[in-house]
């Protein structure tokens, strides 16, 4: 095997994966993201990004059904949730509950793939009714019961409110999980299959996910992002404000990509779902701050949106605390890092790179 050196891995290849390319646009088992956006729901993109093909109608009610039955938590990680401050961030939270679920889920050690595909089913369906839960607790209501009758998207917006959500909410809220549901090898789930080819178990390979995840350079950037539009405040400050920022060298978030150096597909379908939504809602002015920036960030560094950049302003435009934004993500992206463990392991090699060394030559110690 020849050595090869590259910062942050850029180009290389780590492994092999049939789930998604970004290679030529975004596929997802082969479907584009433009048709499973249009005409697919979350629950069947996630069907399709663990099982391999789309479900059928028979398929889709089954798996609705499992995902109802499996959306409750233990009592005793309520409590939990009850007790841990109401400051601590959300990914903090749902990271430690991940963790948690692994004490009560009878599967936990079975690393086996049909063991591997119901245990990802639990955490599908458990991570929306955590975050609903907390962020209830934290200001201090009780918790919601799920509706086993809503799709996620619906049944997360029920727990987090205690009110049916409208249709056009949870139209936007489901293409949104579409569009963050699978990503090839990014951050995450490069982690997610690094930790599980030790044979590790998947709660803690999704647990190592939701830390990477986190970072203002990957997922957390959504949050980081409206932290942006809401610090230039204003379309006619929009200039002087990215100059300033490009001054300091500063990272626009939400801009910029690894892999997208002329655009992420996902920006572009997301954007013109959430110029809808802010027009139902009234936020003209800050889809004309968005423009002013998306404009000035190509126009002076060649950098495109990327998928953050959109969804900032749609999950805030529907009313969404800005904490729950990353673990939206995750709620998402669950089903992709898990069906990369799921792949990992039916074709396993341990990951262990080499480094390039920098320290001192060999020296002895002084007598
Ligand atoms: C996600 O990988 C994935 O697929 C991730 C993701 C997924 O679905 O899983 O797509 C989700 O994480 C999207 C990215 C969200 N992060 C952000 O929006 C944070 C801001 N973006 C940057 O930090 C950056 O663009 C990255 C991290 C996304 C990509 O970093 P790279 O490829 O390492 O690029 P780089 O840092 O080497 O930048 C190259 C140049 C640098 O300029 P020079 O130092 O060479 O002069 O471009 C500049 C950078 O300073 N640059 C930016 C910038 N992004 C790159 N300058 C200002 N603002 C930015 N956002």
């Amino acid at each position: 095997m020849s050595e090869t050196y590259s910062p942050g891995l850029e180009g290389v290849i780590a492994g092999e994966t049939a789930i998604s390319t970004v290679e030529t646009g975004l596929t997802y088992r082969g479907y584009a993201i433009e048709e499973l956006a249009e005409h697919s729901t979350y629950e069947e993109s996630a069907y399709l990004v663990l099982y391999g093909e789309l479900p059928t109608v028979q398929q889709a009610a089954e798996f609705r059904a499992r995902l109802g039955a499996a959306a409750n938590v233990p009592p005793e990680i309520i409590e939990t949730l009850r007790k841990i401050p109401a400051s601590a961030p959300t990914m903090d939270v749902l990271r430690s509950a991940c963790s948690l679920l692994a004490h009560w889920d009878p599967e936990a050690a079975d690393n086996s793939h049909a063991a591997n595909v119901r245990k990802t089913e639990r955490l599908l369906a458990k991570f929306p009714v955590i975050v609903a839960a907390r962020q209830r607790l934290r200001s201090g209501q009780d918790p919601v019961a799920a509706d086993s009758k809503l799709t996620l998207p619906a049944n997360f917006l029920w727990m987090l409110r205690g009110e049916k959500p409208s249709e056009r909410q949870v139209k936007a809220l489901d293409v949104s999980l579409i569009l963050y549901a699978e990503h090839e090898f990014n951050a995450s789930t490069f982690a997610a299959r690094c930790i599980c080819s030790t044979l590790s178990d998947l709660h803690s390979a999704i647990t190592g996910a939701i830390g990477t995840l986190k970072g203002p350079l990957h997922g957390g950037a959504n949050e980081r992002a409206l932290e942006v539009l809401l610090a230039v405040g204003s379309p006619q400050q929009a200039e002087a404000w990215v100059n300033a920022a490009f001054a300091r060298k500063d990272k626009l978030m939400g801009f910029g990509h690894r892999v997208y150096k002329h655009g992420d597909p996902r920006a572009v379908i997301l954007k013109r779902l959430t110029s809808a939504v802010a027009a139902e809602t009234g936020n003209q002015a800050l889809e004309q701050t968005a423009e002013i920036i998306e404009q000035m960030a190509w126009s002076q560094k060649k950098l495109p949106p990327n998928v953050d950049w959109p969804c900032a302003r749609l999950y805030h435009y529907l009313g969404l605390p800005m904490d729950l934004f990353t673990p939206l993500f995750v709620i998402a992206r669950v089903v992709g890092w898990s069906a990369h463990v799921i792949e990992q392991l039916d074709n396993n090699r341990i990951m262990r790179p080499r480094a390039l060394y920098t320290g001192p030559a060999v020296r002895k110690l002084p007598r």
